[in-house]
This record gives C-alpha cells, sequence and structure tokens, in this order.
C-alpha cells in the first residue's frame, strides 16, 4: 500500500510504497477514505512535536473496516469508523472518570511499530493511526463506529480538528449561553472552537486572525466580530476589550500554539473568566502569565486536549449535529487533494490559503 512517510524532521514527506502491518487479535485493519491535514502534522515535520521516526503521518481520518481480530467486540467487518488519535481503554481511573482523553493506558498503545519501508525499517504511524495511508492498522480502542451517510471528508475533520475545537467550547470551557468568547487563530480548530461557542449560545464571538479569509470564514460559521492582529494601533488585547465593554471575555481560546497568543488570550479574559489553551507550543517552552491578572482576576488557565472529548460519546454526538445542520464541517473543507499531493497541503497551510486540506483516496 502506498503512505507518506516522513524520514526525518525538516523533509518533505516521501510518498511511498510501504508494507502494511499484520493487524493482531485486537487489532482492525482499516480502508482509509479520507483524511485532513492538521496542523499537529506540519508540527511533527518541523519538530515542534517529536514524533519516533520514520513515521506514517495523519491522525485526523475516517475509513471502512475492511477485517478485525479474533477479540475485537466494538466494530466489524464494513463499518465506517472515525479514528480517535488517543485510544480509550475505557476502563481506567481516567476513563471511569469521562476524562478517556487522559486514558492510562494511551501511552502503551501508541508507541508501537506497524509496517515497513521497502527496505524493512520499521515505521511508526502517528498517534497509532497513521491516516495518510491507503490502509491502517490499529487497535480496536483507536477507532469509533459512526452509523451515517455523511461524506468521508466532513467524517475526517471530526478526527481531530472538529472534535477538538467543539469539544473545547462545549467540554472543557463549558461556554455559558450570553456569554463573550475570543478565538484567537482561527484555522481548522479555531473555526470549530467558534462554532461550539455558537451551539453554546455565546452572544459574542470575537475571531482574531491575520488572514482576511479566516476572518471571513468565521464570521460566516458564527462570529460576531473579527478582528486582524496585525493592524497597528490598539493591538488585539485593546481591541477586544473595547468590544467588551472594557471588560474583556469570558473565554479567550488560544489556538494556534504559540506562548506569546497565549499570553494575550489570558490578557484579554475577563476577571473570573477562562483562558483555554487549544493549541500545543513546542513541549520546550513555559507558559508564563502575569500573577497579579491570575490571582486579583481570579482567572482560570486550562489546558485542552482533544477537546475534553470522550469519543465514544462526542464522535456520534457531533455526526448527528453536522447531519441536523447545527455544525457546518462542509465548510471547513477548502480542498479535496490526493495523497501525492499532502506537501502542497502544508504549504497552503503556511500560506493561509485554506481552512483544510483533505485528502480523499480513490
Ligand atoms: N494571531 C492570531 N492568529 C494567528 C496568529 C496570531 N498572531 N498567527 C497565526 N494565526 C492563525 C493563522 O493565520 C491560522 O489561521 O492561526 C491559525 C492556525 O490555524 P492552522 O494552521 O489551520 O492550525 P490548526 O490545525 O487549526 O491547529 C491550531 O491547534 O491542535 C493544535 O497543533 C495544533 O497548535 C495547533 C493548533
Ligand atoms: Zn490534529
Ligand atoms: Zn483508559
Amino acid at each position: 500500500m502506498r503512505a507518506a512517510v516522513l524520514g526525518a524532521v525538516g523533509e518533505p514527506l516521501s510518498i511511498e510504497e510501504v508494507t502494511g502491518g499484520n493487524p493482531g487479535p485486537g487489532e482492525v485493519l482499516v480502508r482509509v477514505t479520507a483524511s485532513g491535514v492538521c496542523h499537529s502534522d506540519l508540527s511533527v515535520c518541523n519538530g515542534t512535536l517529536p514524533l519516533q521516526l520514520p513515521a506514517i503521518l495523519g491522525h485526523e481520518g475516517t475509513g471502512v473496516v475492511e477485517w478485525a481480530g479474533r477479540e475485537v467486540t466494538r466494530v466489524r467487518p464494513g463499518d465506517r469508523v472515525i479514528g480517535s488519535f488517543l485510544p480509550a481503554c475505557g476502563r481506567c481511573r481516567q476513563c471511569l472518570a469521562d476524562r478517556s482523553h487522559l486514558c492510562e493506558e494511551a501511552g502503551r498503545l501508541l508507541g508501537r511499530a506497524c509496517g515497513t519501508r521497502a527496505d524493512g525499517t520499521a515505521l511508526y504511524p502517528m498517534t497509532g493511526l497513521g491516516t495518510f495511508a491507503e490502509t491502517m492498522v490499529c487497535e480496536e480502542l483507536s477507532v469509533v463506529p459512526v452509523g451515517t451517510d455523511l461524506p468521508d471528508e466532513v467524517l475526517a475533520l471530526i478526527g481531530c480538528g472538529v472534535t477538538t475545537g467543539v469539544g473545547a467550547a462545549l467540554n472543557t470551557a463549558a461556554v455559558r449561553p450570553g456569554s463573550t468568547v475570543a478565538v484567537v487563530g482561527c484555522g481548522g480548530v479555531g473555526q470549530a472552537v467558534i462554532q461550539g461557542a455558537k451551539i453554546a449560545g455565546a452572544s459574542r464571538i470575537i475571531a482574531v486572525d491575520p488572514v482576511a479569509y479566516k476572518r471571513e470564514t468565521a464570521l460566516r460559521l458564527g462570529a460576531t466580530d473579527a478582528l486582524d492582529p496585525s493592524d497597528s494601533g490598539t493591538g488585539t488585547v485593546e481591541g477586544v476589550r473595547e468590544l467588551t465593554d472594557g471588560v474583556g471575555v469570558d473565554y479567550a481560546f488560544e489556538v494556534i500554539g504559540n506562548v506569546a497568543t497565549i499570553r494575550e488570550a489570558f490578557s484579554m479574559t475577563a476577571s473570573g473568566g477562562s483562558c483555554i489553551v487549544v493549541g500545543v507550543p513546542s513541549a520546550a517552552l513555559d507558559v508564563a502569565v502575569p500573577a497579579a491578572e491570575l490571582i486579583f482576576g481570579e482567572k482560570r488557565l486550562l489546558g485542552c486536549l482533544y477537546g475534553s472529548a470522550q469519543v465514544r460519546r462526542d464522535f456520534p454526538r457531533l455526526v448527528r449535529m453536522v447531519e441536523r445542520g447545527q455544525l457546518d464541517v462542509g465548510a471547513m473543507v477548502s480542498r479535496r487533494i490526493t495523497l501525492d499531493e499532502v506537501n502542497g497541503a502544508f504549504d497552503a497551510m503556511a500560506a493561509g490559503t485554506v481552512i483544510r486540506s483533505v485528502i480523499v483516496n480513490a
């Protein structure tokens, strides 16, 4: 089968013929039908997110189960599934406490090699998935069945960006009706935060992004105001304060992965409000916030992993929301591409010309 392999940090992905892994008794073989290209894939390529290499990248995908091992109980051949980039065992302390995104078994399940390059070198599928490929072999715990007729490219985005963004608003922050929200960074994940905040009933949603196309899309998807941080003058924090009677927002989401903008998001948060960090900066960096704002403003600084999603509950729920027109995932699909065009998708992401490129396998 063909797959997009990262051989070393800083290199382009190599689209090559590889040998897929042999599924074990608790594993499934999935024919991948579509895969979104997410910023976290780019972060692996440039070294921001460290990963065992060579790796088959891709962690936001969907497909059809072709074969299931004899211990597999939750899916059957023929099922449409969405990959979960964090497997959830359903039995550990975290899973039992509605925190399956922090599953204690995930680390053990994620690190394994699966498949080989033509020269026999072992390949590591990103997050136990490796969706930039024609097929993937993964743990049963890494896929969630969804009964639906929605298009593949829509289901793919539920695998990461949609779940992370909508979940950040609905689960991590639990945005309240009538509240005010700012979203700093309106790429694939940020657009999903905006939609989540709208679903939660926020009265004001301020989209912040330097790219005009991202701001325009945000306004279409539910933002009430848009700010360009590169505008000279008062700056983003002041701009958000001006739009909120000088108090700041109840919830500020950082969806870029940059410590300077995390600091800004914290400062635009109103006293008693929450700053939710969705973007993933390099693990080597510290996040610093002013102690006075933290304590005297009693601000909350919340990390957000995978939108605090319980994938077995949330994937089917998000599918229903798309089916009923409450969530517009189609509007986030800017381009359908082939596996061979994946490097161009990173260029488009860096140039700001797409919300999401989605690889659709023929
Ligand atoms: N202020 C506001 N927005 C900015 C700024 C800034 N200073 N700098 C960049 N941006 C915008 C970009 O224009 C882009 O629209 O941030 C957005 C980032 O979007 P994508 O590149 O599409 O990234 P996405 O896939 O949404 O992921 C965002 O979340 O899951 C994590 O690892 C992921 O850290 C990444 C973040
Ligand atoms: Zn992602
Ligand atoms: Zn668990």
